[in-house]
């Protein structure tokens, strides 16, 4: 993997601009790639999909196409139809949460690391259904066995965007259709970042956002079993949903128009497209295998000043994440030093405050990795921790 080569595609990264930036956990940069892509669609081809038959339009639904089958390629889907375009993530969790005709006798579990976008749905479902909600602890199997017994939804983070750690979701995935639960996984922090093939894992769902892998923002993917999805009901209808209606009733359209209504972001679909061909480019074994590099590096200098890490000290159990605290520093104070140093990072709860009130813990500094970072850049951020370190009394 050539960064140098892939840092001149991101013109957030120009020499001039010396910034490191460690906030892709938040969102990541944007290669020009994606840009002309999104460009392409306003200049060349601004018109809606699906509805006109003009040559214009006709070409919108071929890029969107396009797109999807990427997407569904990218994912190891087995049908394109199985890729419902949304705006993110916390969309797709949403449209689940709506769409799958959960009852009052209803369990659903999920980790005790959850973003708010996989918390607050089911709470809603909760107040408003009367579904019972469990909690496991993350990636504890035995918690998971013991609390699987009648749940219908198995709701769970992948990858934590607190501290990089993973639910081992192949085995809970396995262990939920033994007990009859179907899985939706929130990907969004482990799509961009390894190899994820929906197939071998066998989830029922997945959720991620194009914002966190080089896509654009405001465009997301629920990803589904094509019978799963096909027992859902829409939540939200209208144009180009169904094939015709009557003052009293509707004809509902196949698999993924149901699920998208009305006019879409084109160019946000057609550029999330091109992300995920410029990650399959690169490597997801090699932008995993980067990331975990550099992040050895940023947790041997957090161990040699002390700083207390959130997970696990061995960087192998983490992916591109460091998330940790130096001394009663305010952690929102260190990243106001470190963006006076140019340096780009995210402090406080990331949106799991849940996680955080319980276990009593104010916040924290996050630094999190990309393909274009490099070791340079984690010495420079690792100097400037360690002056800060020595402001610890
Ligand atoms: N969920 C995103 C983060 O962790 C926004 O920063």
């Amino acid at each position: 993997m050539n960064v140098e080569k892939i840092r001149k595609d991101f013109p957030a990264l120009d020499a001039g601009k010396q910034l490191i930036y460690f906030d892709n956990a938040c969102t990541t940069l944007r290669p020009v790639q994606v840009m002309q892509k999104m460009n392409e669609y306003y200049k060349e081809y601004p018109s809606c999909a699906g509805r006109s038959n003009h040559r214009l339009s006709m070409k919108v639904n071929e890029e969107v196409m396009k797109a999807r089958k990427n997407i569904a390629n990218f994912f190891n889907a087995k049908d394109d139809s199985e890729v419902i375009f949304t705006r993110n993530t916390t969309e797709s969790i949403n449209l689940i949460a709506n769409a799958f005709k959960l009852k009052r006798e209803d369990i659903v579990l999920g980790s005790d690391k959850e973003h708010n976008s996989n918390l607050l749905p089911w709470l809603l479902a909760e107040r408003r259904i009367g579904i019972t909600r469990k909690i496991f602890k993350f990636n504890d199997i035995e918690d998971f066995k013991n609390k699987i017994k009648g749940v219908k939804l198995v709701s769970i983070v992948h990858t934590s965007n607190v501290d990089g750690t993973s639910n081992d979701v192949k085995e809970m995935i396995k262990i939920s259709h033994e007990n009859g639960a179907v899985v939706l996984l929130d990907a969004a922090q482990s799509a961009p970042h390894k190899e994820l093939n929906v197939r071998k894992l066998d989830a029922d769902f997945l959720a991620c956002s194009g914002h966190k892998m080089l896509g654009p923002s405001g465009i997301g993917v629920l990803y589904g079993k094509k019978e799963l999805l096909e027992q859902l009901t829409p939540f939200m209808m209208g144009g180009d949903t169904v094939n015709n209606t009557t003052y009293d009733g509707f004809e509902i359209k196949a698999l993924p128009e149901r699920f998208e209504a009305g006019l879409q972001n084109y160019s946000g679909i057609i550029g999330f497209g091109e992300a995920v061909n410029y990650l399959k480019k690169v490597g997801l074994d090699n932008i995993e295998s980067h990331e975990k590099e550099l992040n050895k590096r940023i947790t041997g200098g957090l161990v040699e000043i002390n700083a207390n890490i959130i997970g696990p000290k061995d960087a192998n159990l983490r992916s591109g994440i460091a998330s940790f605290n130096i001394g009663n520093i305010n952690p929102h104070d260190i990243s106001l030093m470190l963006n006076a140093k140019n340096i780009m990072l995210r402090s406080g709860m990331y949106c799991v405050h849940s996680w955080f009130n319980a276990n009593k813990i104010n916040g924290s500094v996050r630094a999190s990795l990309y393909l274009y970072n490099t070791k340079e850049e984690v010495e420079i951020f690792m100097k400037h921790i360690k002056d800060i370190a020595k402001l610890v009394r």
